[in-house]
């Protein structure tokens, strides 16, 4: 099966990204054929400054590959080193209601969160669509805010394939099921925008003040607690051994843990958990080039199934030699 998802860099990853969608897109490469882009170009749609997208693709590139992306199997890239998608999405673009990118949620909540409404930002399903289609993906693995995009390539593509013949694969609905939202240091949804993460790559002495820092409740350390209800639990639970977090819900549930304790084997365990993708992420930065090399090489292998799918589509529309 093909798999393709696009990452939008946007800083650094948080554990929260690792464990809701990174560590799903490394674990799909063994049994697929995967094509996983940085989303540049969607990324201009939040006009961040020159300097920050030169600085955040790079660091989403080099945060991947640490983290074990298979460079010679799967397909990585910068969408925008390959072009032909904004061709692709201007056709898809003449098939798309204007009411249909009216409905989707994730531009009106942009916008109420003060984000100056850019035209790119109203036509960005449209590119997404582009992005599935180009590379007839069967599967899109995304997070559950992803839904209706994945909902609106689809709809084009059926529209385009009604209009003009069948050209396009209609991805399968698949929304990869994620483990239950990480929470942040307070409590919230761990996420960029909350000012809550705990960055994978962090120094190791940061890790451990922001674990330190997790709220938890104020239940006596002799009295028994919920691990349920607890944000150092849910942590802890995708890090820790099973047998040591059994041991845990029984402290919890019998009363006798502190949470402090429970903080300091937390961030013992982020460290070790993430240690060995720390030194190949140190190695990757000290040789940047040879980052920017295989994104030049998955552009390549990209850029190859792109310029016969936009071909096709060309010749249908009309536009053909
Ligand atoms: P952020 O909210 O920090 O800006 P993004 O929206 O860029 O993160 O998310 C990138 C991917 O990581 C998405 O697939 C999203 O579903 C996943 N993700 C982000 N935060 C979490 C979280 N706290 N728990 C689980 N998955 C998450
Ligand atoms: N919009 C996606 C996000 O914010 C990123 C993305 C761009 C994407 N193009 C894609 C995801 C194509 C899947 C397929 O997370």
């Amino acid at each position: 099966m093909k798999v393709l998802s696009g990452i939008q860099p946007s800083g650094r990853l948080h554990i929260g990204n690792y464990f809701g969608a990174t560590s799903q897109h490394i674990a799909l490469q063994a049994e697929h054929d995967c094509f996983y882009f940085i989303a540049d170009y969607h990324a201009l749609t939040s006009n961040p400054t020159a300097a920050d997208m030169v600085r955040y693709t790079l660091d989403a590139a080099i945060d991947y590959i640490a983290l074990g992306l298979d460079t010679n199997k799967t397909v990585f890239w910068r969408q925008s080193q390959v072009p032909e998608v904004t061709e692709l999405a201007w056709l898809l673009s003449c098939v798309t209601p204007v009411g249909l990118l009216q409905r989707c949620v994730s531009f009106k909540d942009k916008v109420a969160q003060g984000m100056s409404p850019n035209h790119g930002l109203f036509a960005y399903p449209v590119l997404q669509a582009a992005d599935i289609l180009l590379y007839k993906a069967d599967l899109v693995p995304v997070g559950a805010d992803q839904k209706q995009h994945i909902e609106v390539a689809r709809d084009i593509a059926g529209r385009f394939n009604n209009s003009y013949g069948q050209v396009f694969t209609v991805p399968a609905e698949r929304i990869i099921e994620r483990t239950a939202v990480v929470p942040g240091t307070d409590g919230r949804k761990m996420s960029k925008s909350y000012n809550n993460t705990i960055e994978i790559f962090e120094p190791e002495k940061s890790i451990r003040k922001k674990v330190m820092r997790i709220v938890t409740d104020s239940v006596p350390v002799d009295k028994p607690k919920d691990p349920d209800k607890c944000n150092v639990f849910a942590l802890l639970k995708l890090v820790a051994p099973r047998d040591e977090l059994a041991d845990w819900q029984q402290k919890y549930r019998a009363g006798g843990a502190a949470y402090s304790q429970a903080k300091q084997r937390l961030a013992e365990l982020l460290i070790e958990y993430f240690k060995p993708f720390r030194q190949k992420r140190a190695e990757l930065e000290k040789n940047t080039d040879s980052v920017r090399q295989i994104l030049a090489e998955g552009a390549g292998r990209a850029r190859a199934v792109a310029a016969e799918t936009l071909k096709q589509a060309r010749k249908a529309v009309g536009l053909g030699a």
